[in-house]
Order: structure tokens, then sequence, then C-alpha cells
């Protein structure tokens, strides 16, 4: 019976998808009993539902090459979730997911180079509304910033969920990813004071970076500076202004060779008013 099943989504996968690279992903949490799970892809009705290891298996073994063939099974077996365990599927990209007729948001596994070798599969955030890919990390918040003065004697290190060599992997074939940074201030500079450079941010290498969200790369410019508009016209991001009025800069990094920010550099907090906070977004990636 299982056979039969395979035989039409390998027949489909064919057409589809030809002689391309393998590629695999496993398909995400969720949440149905599996034993209830008996929305079978058309044309293929078991006499008995299939159980979940045995799903599990065929799906992880059989198929996981067979990508776009398993657009209306898997989308539809894939509910099994936490209780079948993962469903393997072949996706590089959550765009990848949402051809595939996937329409749930939520966490879903990719494996660039294929099931079974190479280097594991790893977990990110797709809008299947939009098909964009998300890669989260332990900085979406505002972090305070208090205590360190002297410029660059700051230093947050971003921690991504998944290893830089797979974001940087699955950035490799987006058109556009983008990261959202901001920095609220008080008495606090983010880049500079005269010719003192406080703070930047650095790339997925660690590059130091000399300009921020909504500037353009090198600029040493805030967002305010390249829009002239500045809380004072003489500095080129509010913050740098310098002044005992809350302040923000913030705006969108889009420089794809250079994302994601890797470590948040700041100074000039050392004074008991002074203070800041850093926010920043996940990253977000296009593809076609
Ligand atoms: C799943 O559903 C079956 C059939 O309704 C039931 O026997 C079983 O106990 C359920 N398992 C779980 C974990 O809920
Ligand atoms: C899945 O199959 C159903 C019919 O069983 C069809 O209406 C639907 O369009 C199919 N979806 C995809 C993504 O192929
Ligand atoms: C941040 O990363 C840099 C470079 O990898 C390392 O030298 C430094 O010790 C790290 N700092 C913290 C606070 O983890
Ligand atoms: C800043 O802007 C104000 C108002 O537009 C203007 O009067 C002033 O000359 C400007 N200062 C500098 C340094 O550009």
């Amino acid at each position: 019976m299982a056979s039969v099943f395979f035989l039409l989504l390998a027949a489909a996968a064919s057409v589809a998808h030809g002689t391309d690279t393998p590629v695999s992903a496993l398909a995400s949490p969720a949440m149905v009993n599996c034993t209830q799970v008996v929305n079978y892809p058309a044309g293929f009705s078991p006499q008995a539902p299939l159980g979940c290891t045995e799903l599990k298996q065929q799906i992880a073994e059989e198929v996981a090459q067979q990508l776009e063939s398993l657009a209306n099974a898997s989308a539809k077996i894939g509910r099994c979730g936490t209780t079948c365990g993962p469903i393997r599927h072949s996706f590089r990209n959550c765009q990848e997911i949402k051809k595939a007729g996937f329409t749930e948001n939520g966490l879903y596994y990719l494996d660039l180079d294929g099931p079974g070798h190479g280097r594991p599969p790893f977990e990110v955030n797709c809008d299947l509304a939009t098909g964009t890919t998300a890669f989260t990390h332990d900085s979406s918040r505002d972090v305070v910033v208090k205590g360190k003065e002297s410029p660059g004697s700051y230093v947050y290190n971003v921690s991504y969920e998944v290893p830089m060599h797979d974001i940087r992997a699955v950035m490799a074939t987006a058109h556009k990813c983008e990261q959202w940074i901001q920095y609220k201030c008080y008495s606090a500079v983010l880049m500079k004071s005269s010719s003192t450079r406080y703070g930047w941010w650095a790339s997925w290498d660690g590059r130091p970076q000399h300009y921020w969200g909504g500037a353009h790369p090198g600029s040493d410019q805030c967002a305010c500076g390249a829009a002239g508009n500045c809380a004072n016209n003489a500095t080129t991001c509010n913050c740098d202004n310098n002044d005992a009025v809350w302040r923000v800069d913030n705006g969108m990094l889009r420089d794809i060779a250079a994302l994601p920010v890797s470590a948040i550099v700041l100074g000039d907090t050392g004074d008991k008013a002074e203070i800041g906070y850093h926010y920043l977004s996940k990253l977000t990636c296009w593809h076609r």
C-alpha cells in the first residue's frame, strides 16, 4: 500500500524537479494525534491508517528527495509533528516550503545538503504568507548598556540559534535579507563624538561596520544623518547629540555581504546618568 503512495509521489517529483540537487528538510511541529491523521493524498486510500513510526520512516527514507511531490501529501500528513516526529522533505528555504503548499507559519527544518549526511538540519521561522525565512537570536529585546565608558568597551555578541555557516548558506541564494537595529540613548553617544568613535556593529564575520540602520554602508551615519533630520544637524546620529534627552537611532540594515549582525559594540555609558538600550530584530530573507 505504502509503495503505491510513494510511487505517486516519486512520479510527481520527477516532473516537478527533474534532477535538481537533493536537499532536505523536516516539517515542523504540529499538534495532532497521528493515529487520527488520515488525510491522505487524493488517489491514495489505505485500508488501514499508517502508524506514526511507519509514516515517519517511510517519508524520511523514501520521499526525502522527492520535493514537490510531497507538497500535497505532507502538507496533510505533516500535521503529525510532535506526535509522529519530524517528517523529512527537501527544502532549502521557506519560499520552497510555501511553493510546496504549506501555509501554517512556524518552525520548519531545512537541510541544504540533503538528509542523512553532511551538515545536520536546522530549524528556521517560516512566514508562509510571504515565503520569508527568518533567523532568531538572543537580542530581540531592549538590552541595557551601562557603566561602559571607553569607546568600544561594551561588546554584545549576538547568539543565533542556527550556526552562522548555515545562515550564510541560506543567504547565499536569497535576493534580499534585512535586519532592523536600534539604539535608545540618554546622554550616551552611539557612533561618534568629535573624532572619537564610540560604537559600531560587527558583520557576520566580525568586520566593524561604521553606519547604523537606515544609512548607507560605511557612511558613518544613522538614518537621520542620511535623511538630514537629526536632532542636531551637527551630528549624523540622534544619539551623538549626547544630550540629556531620550533619543533613538534605528533603521534597516540590508547589506547582504555583512549581515547578520554578529556583535554590537558601544561605549559612553560610564557616567551615572548615561544609559542606552540596543535592540536587534531577527534576520529575514527573501527567496524567489
Ligand atoms: C490517539 O488517538 C487514538 C485513537 O483515537 C487513541 O487511542 C490514542 O490514545 C491517542 N493517543 C494520544 C497520545 O492521544
Ligand atoms: C492537494 O490535493 C487536493 C485534492 O485532493 C487539491 O484540491 C489541492 O489543490 C492539492 N494541493 C496541492 C498543493 O497540490
Ligand atoms: C565576543 O566575541 C569575540 C570574538 O569572537 C570574543 O573575543 C569575545 O570574548 C566575546 N565576548 C563575550 C563577552 O563573549
Ligand atoms: C542646523 O539647522 C538649523 C535650522 O535649519 C540652521 O539654522 C543651522 O544653521 C544648521 N546648522 C548647521 C551646523 O548646519
